[in-house]
């Protein structure tokens, strides 16, 4: 398979080529690819060097595969270009998840959707994908009735440019925000532009693309997305409210069963999920379970995944994954 990474020197590019190397996708050809910027630098896969391309010589190599991650405006004008030229595009950014003929998936919920015809298929956002990791086993076991997420995002889900903005506060350095606030000893309940409701352009994609994943357009979902000074995962308080009744730990072995979930749940111990330890890992981890007995069958959990891995790469990665298994590349 050629592979062309669009996006290729930032931080999601980089962990899509380290999965795939972990992986041992069969890459014939890497083909890195990012903005005119970086063309000529070097990326290395596998104990070799590759030199960055643009997008137009790109297209032109025909790749069988490009795993995207350079921005919606990129994808908007690029993703159709490779799809004429006979590649699929699996694209991280959030251009075409809304899109009606574009299945938007998350391989342990959904991915039987995928048909051999798709040439353009949406990643989606990175607090989605856990969360509906997790929900979809409750659901098939349950019915989902309500769902009430609190995110608490790593800065690395805004890019090296919030990366930069934390670190360089954390050095006593002054630069230009890229958030609209400083990050360092803050938290910034602002994800993306906020639109007419009140709510930010990321509660909006969490809430609509939880839908679309688990295939239930009217699940009554409601969430608010908060960045905070961490690095290594996005963790998730998530109130769910079921339409059966449910014994705990039965809950806690059917999470513990489920297909990318480890749990860490003994209170006992003082086991939770954190970021610091779930960063470079492919899982989603799920602890704090207990009822919620405010509710006829109510649960609380804590989810905590690596945004840049689960969250966007790996899952990528395991979409492109399951395309070959299925002969589909
Ligand atoms: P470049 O490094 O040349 O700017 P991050 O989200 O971590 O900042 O990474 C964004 C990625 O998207 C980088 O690889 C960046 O390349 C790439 N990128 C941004 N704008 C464009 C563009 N107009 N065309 C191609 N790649 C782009």
């Amino acid at each position: 398979m050629n592979v062309a990474i669009v996006g290729a020197t930032g931080l999601v590019g980089g962990v899509m080529i380290k999965v795939l190397e972990e992986r041992n996708f069969p890459v014939g050809r890497l083909i890195p690819v990012a903005s005119e910027r970086s063309v000529g630098k070097e990326v290395r896969f596998k104990d070799q060097s590759f030199s960055v391309i643009g997008l137009e010589e790109a297209v032109s190599l025909k790749p069988d595969v490009a795993l995207f991650s350079a921005g919606g405006a990129t994808s908007l004008a690029w993703a159709p270009r490779f799809a004429e030229a006979g590649t699929t595009v699996i694209d991280n950014s959030s251009a075409w998840r809304k899109e009606p003929g574009v299945p938007l998936v998350v391989p342990e919920v959904n991915a039987h959707i995928l048909k051999k015809t798709d040439k353009i298929i949406a990643n989606p956002n990175c607090s989605t994908i856990p969360l509906v990791v997790v929900l979809n086993t409750l659901h098939q076991r349950y019915i989902l009735k309500r769902v009430v997420v609190s995110t608490y995002q790593s800065v690395t889900g805004s890019g090296m440019k919030g990366v930069k903005q934390l670190t360089e506060e954390r050095a006593g350095k002054t630069s230009p925000l890229f958030y609209p606030y400083p990050i360092d000893l803050n938290i910034i309940p602002q994800g993306g532009a906020f639109t007419e409701n009140g709510y930010t352009l990321e509660e909006i994609k969490l809430m609509d693309e939880s839908r679309k994943i688990l295939g239930i357009p009217d699940l009554r979902i409601t969430g608010t997305v908060v960045r905070v000074p961490v690095l290594g995962g996005h963790s998730e308080s998530v109130n769910i409210e079921l339409e059966k009744d449910f014994v705990l730990e039965e809950v806690c072995s059917m999470l513990a069963a489920t297909p990318g979930v480890i749990l860490q749940n003994d209170h006992s111990k003082q086991e939770y999920p954190m970021p610091l330890y779930a960063g470079g890992k492919d899982e989603v981890f799920v602890g704090r379970i207990r009822r919620d007995d405010s509710l006829p069958a109510g649960l609380n959990l804590w989810l905590v995944s690596d945004n840049l891995r689960k969250g966007a790469a790996t899952n990528a990665v395991q979409i492109a994954g399951y395309l070959l298994e299925k002969g589909y590349l």
